[in-house]
């Protein structure tokens, strides 16, 4: 049974499930580490996951980690923070017991940023890639073709079956929320979706995923549209991507390489379909 207390240097503090009460000093925890997570953007991880806060005896809220169920055989952590005065203490490896306890046999999969890689790999995940944070004003629109064309409600169901094959497992939920907080472009071909882009409000602006598409050729095809109705906007696209013409074109538009961060897997790691490629990810704690 793991302990619901503990002695963070001088703080007594205790830990508990993160309630949709907790949003504000959520809030004000991620811009403590210099995250831009608004409150909607707590409440849609919330609708999504679940996870453990670490309060002070005085109430403030100290650590947070949550965990999102793709299926029964694979789940997602992400949004593990200490507050700085607290940081190095043991809140986050208490966290990720807790929230490992809750995960069981699942395989789990992350994104670690700098500060969070040796706790991931002390607790024995390991790296699987890079992980590109772009962001930016969009300065210079792309010139677009007609190629793609607005996802409709019809075509979600779809869009989840190509997802699937993109990531190797289903993780409809999560995209079932995101198709109804976002606007979409697809791409048909013989009627069928070979490819697809979601944009939903996020942080300072925007953000642009999942991408999922064929190619870096059809990825831009996707993304265009999207981009040239966000012209001096705030966006944000996450991609594996090491280099290529998808890379070349979101930095022709202003979105510049902001911070690089490791995938990184504990058990076994998914199959995707080969032909089908997940270029941006829906965001870092979500794939
Ligand atoms: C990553 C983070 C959540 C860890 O929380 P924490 O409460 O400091 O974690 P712990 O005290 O349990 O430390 C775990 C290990 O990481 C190390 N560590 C903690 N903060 C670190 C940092 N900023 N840089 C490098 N290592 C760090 C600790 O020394 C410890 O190693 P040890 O157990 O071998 O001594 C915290 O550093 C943080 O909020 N960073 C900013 C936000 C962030 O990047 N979150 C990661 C999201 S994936």
């Amino acid at each position: 049974m793991l302990s619901k207390d503990k002695l963070l240097n001088e703080y007594e503090v205790k830990i508990a499930k993160m309630q949709l009460n907790d949003i504000p000093k959520l809030h004000e925890l991620s811009l403590s580490v210099r995250w831009p997570h608004r409150d909607a953007d707590w409440a849609e991880l919330l609708k999504l996951g679940e996870g453990f806060v670490i309060h002070d005896l005085i109430g403030r809220l100290v650590s947070s980690m949550m965990w999102f169920s793709y299926d029964e055989n694979f789940a997602s952590v992400g949004m593990g923070i200490s507050s700085p005065r607290l940081q190095a203490l043991g809140a986050g490896r208490w966290l990720a017991e807790h929230v490992q306890n809750q995960i069981g046999n699942r395989n789990v999969l992350l994104v670690a940023t700098r500060d969070s890689l040796p706790l991931c790999l002390s607790l024995d995940f390991k790296v699987i890639q890079n992980v590109y944070h772009h962001n930016g004003y969009v300065k210079h629109l792309p010139s677009t073709s007609r190629c793609s064309e607005e996802i409709q409600v019809l075509d979600h169901d779809e869009i989840k079956q190509l997802d699937n094959a993109a990531m190797g497992f289903s993780r409809d939920e999560i995209i079932s929320q995101l198709l109804a907080n976002s606007q979409g472009r697809l791409i048909r071909h013989n009627g069928e979706i070979t490819g697809f882009a979601l944009c939903r409000k996020f942080g300072r602006g925007y953000v642009i995923g999942p991408i999922i598409a064929k190619s870096q050729e059809q990825a831009i095809e996707l993304v265009s549209p999207i981009l040239n109705n966000l012209k001096d906007e705030f966006v944000r696209i996450d991609t594996y991507l090491d280099s290529g013409v998808f890379k070349d074109f979101i930095k022709s538009t202003g979105l510049n390489l902001h911070e690089t961060a490791t995938k990184m897997a504990r058990g076994n790691l998914p199959i995707p379909k080969s032909d089908i490629h997940t270029i941006g990810l829906a965001s870092q704690a979500l794939g």
